[in-house]
C-alpha cells in the first residue's frame, strides 16, 4: 500500500479516527469508561478472554493502543506478534508499547484480502473490530477470509464487538451509540448476535460466544483447509501452538 492509499480504502471511515491525540483518551475513555457505564463489559473480562485464547504466535488486528497484548498472559515468554490495521498512528503506538516482543506491523485494509510475505500465525484477535466497519452487518466476519493467507490452519480466532440497538442499550450506550454511528467511528446499528454467529460459523468452528453487557465475546477455529492453499503451513517452531480451549 502507497503513502495515502489507506485513505482512499473502503474501511477508512473506521479508521481515521484514531489519531495520536485520540489514542492518548483511549485507554482512559473506552477501556476505563465505555466498558464499564455504556457497554456494561468489564474491561477484566475481555482480558480474560485474551488469557484463554491468545498464542505465542499471534497476529492482531485493529491494534489501537496495544492495552490487551500489553497486559494479557501469554502461554510463551518470547511471544512472537503481528500487528495489522488500517491507520499508520496505531501501528505506530502499539508497537512502541509493545516494543519488549518486537512486533512485527503490516499497514492493510482488512475489508479486503490481505497478501503480506510473513509467516502465517496461530491466534487472531479481533477485538474492537467488527463494530468499526462500514459494511452491512453480515459482510463483517470477511476479515476472517481476508486474513488467511496469515493463518495457519486451525488458528483461534477470537475477538470482542459491540452489539448494535436490538441488545438494548442504556441511556450512556444509547448517547454514544447515536454519536459513534454519527461520525463513522462505529457502523454497527444493525449488528445482532444471530448476525454475529452465522457469519462466524461461515468460517469458523465456533468455540465460545458469550454475551457480557452489550458486548459479543466470540471464539472459533479456522477450519482445516479454510487456510490458504497458497500459503505452506509454516509454523514457527519456537513458539507454542495456542492452548487447547476448554484445556483450562
Ligand atoms: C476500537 S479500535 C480497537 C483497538 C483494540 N483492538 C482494542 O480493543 O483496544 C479499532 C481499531 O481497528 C482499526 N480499524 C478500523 N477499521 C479498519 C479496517 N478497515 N482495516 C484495518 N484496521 C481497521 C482502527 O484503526 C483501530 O486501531
Amino acid at each position: 500500500m502507497n503513502a495515502g492509499d489507506h485513505e482512499r480504502s473502503p474501511g477508512a471511515v473506521g479508521a481515521r479516527v484514531y489519531s495520536t491525540s485520540f489514542l492518548r483518551m483511549y485507554d482512559v475513555g473506552v477501556l476505563g469508561f465505555n466498558n464499564h457505564v455504556a457497554w456494561r463489559c468489564p474491561t477484566s473480562r475481555i482480558l480474560e478472554h485474551y488469557n484463554e485464547f491468545v498464542s505465542g504466535n499471534h497476529l492482531e488486528a485493529g491494534v489501537g493502543t496495544g492495552w490487551f497484548l500489553d497486559h494479557c498472559q501469554f502461554p510463551v515468554p518470547d511471544p512472537r506478534i503481528g500487528l495489522i490495521d488500517l491507520n499508520e498512528s496505531t501501528l505506530q503506538t502499539a508497537s512502541t508499547r509493545l516494543s519488549r516482543y518486537t512486533p512485527e506491523t503490516h499497514q492493510a485494509d482488512l475489508l479486503e484480502p490481505v497478501h503480506v510475505q510473513t509467516d502465517p500465525f496461530d491466534s487472531l484477535g479481533l477485538c474492537y473490530l467488527l463494530h468499526c466497519l462500514p459494511v452491512d452487518p453480515a459482510q463483517k466476519t470477511q476479515v476472517v477470509p481476508n486474513l488467511r493467507s496469515l493463518l495457519n490452519p486451525g488458528a483461534v480466532v477470537f475477538g470482542a464487538t459491540v452489539l448494535g440497538d436490538q441488545a438494548g442499550h442504556n441511556t450512556v450506550g444509547r448517547l454514544m451509540m447515536w454519536g459513534l454511528n454519527r461520525t463513522g467511528v462505529f457502523s454497527n446499528r444493525d449488528d445482532t448476535v444471530e448476525i454475529l454467529t452465522t457469519g462466524i460459523e461461515e468460517h469458523l468452528d465456533l468455540v465460545s460466544l458469550e454475551i457480557v453487557g452489550r458486548v459479543a465475546l466470540f471464539a472459533g477455529r479456522l477450519r482445516p483447509g479454510t487456510a490458504d492453499p497458497d500459503h505452506p503451513d509454516r509454523r514457527t517452531e519456537r513458539h507454542a501452538a495456542p492452548k487447547r480451549p476448554g484445556s483450562g
